[in-house]
């Protein structure tokens, strides 16, 4: 019998990102596209788990893109509400919450400012459904501004932070102005997470219990 997952519930309240993330968005985006990923997950994986028993290869192959879609899924979206915080907070302060991270991004960007325009680049070239991400490549290691498609997750690198831009994360209240969605990430952006991250790797540190 293979494992089953359920829903983490936010670290926030639903309306806690407003008003750069309606609590519409927020209660949809949770409680309905993560919790979907994690159903299809446990089904795929429950499959998966029939299939092995029984030793039906094709069926173990053909489940692996499901596995690979709702696994990213649900990964994704967990590390995403660890990486959002209300506006406003101590942790949307980078200065405040990750100094070490500041200066990371300095030395290899020049500066905050051009690394959220190299970012929000990234961001905004994204066809179709996918991700940004920083990523290091281990702890207070080089970092890397990168994408992934549809719900592929970053298994190779350390993710500091993601952000998604599939068009259910912000099309109810941006429509198709994606750039303001992608300068308002910023204001709820949870620095000490990623900070966190960044020093301790993609659990964190005990202490923080991200
Ligand atoms: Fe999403």
């Amino acid at each position: 019998m293979a494992n089953t997952f359920s829903l983490p519930p936010l670290p926030y309240a639903y309306d806690a990102l407003e008003p750069i993330i309606s609590k519409q968005i927020m209660e949809i985006h949770h409680q309905k596209h993560h919790q979907t990923y994690i159903t299809n997950l446990n089904a795929a994986l429950a499959a998966q788990s029939v299939a092995l028993t029984s030793n039906n290869i094709p069926q173990v192959i053909n489940l692996q893109q499901k596995i690979k879609f709702n696994g990213g899924g649900h990964i994704n979206h967990s590390l995403f509400w660890k990486n959002l915080a209300p506006n406003g907070s101590p942790e949307t302060n980078i200065d405040h919450a990750a100094p070490s991270l500041k200066t990371a991004i300095e030395a290899q960007y020049g500066s905050v400012q051009k690394f959220t325009e190299a970012f929000g680049a990234v961001l905004l070239s994204l066809q179709g459904s996918g991700w940004g991400w920083l990523v290091s490549n281990g702890p207070g290691g080089k970092l890397e501004i990168v994408s992934t498609k549809d719900q592929d997750p970053v298994t190779d690198k350390v993710p500091v932070f993601g952000v998604d831009m599939w068009e259910h994360a912000y099309y109810l209240q941006y429509l198709n102005n994606k750039a303001s969605y992608v300068e308002g990430i910023w204001k709820v952006l949870n620095w000490q997470t990623a900070e966190d991250r960044y020093l301790n790797g993609v659990e964190g540190s005990a202490v923080l219990k991200l």
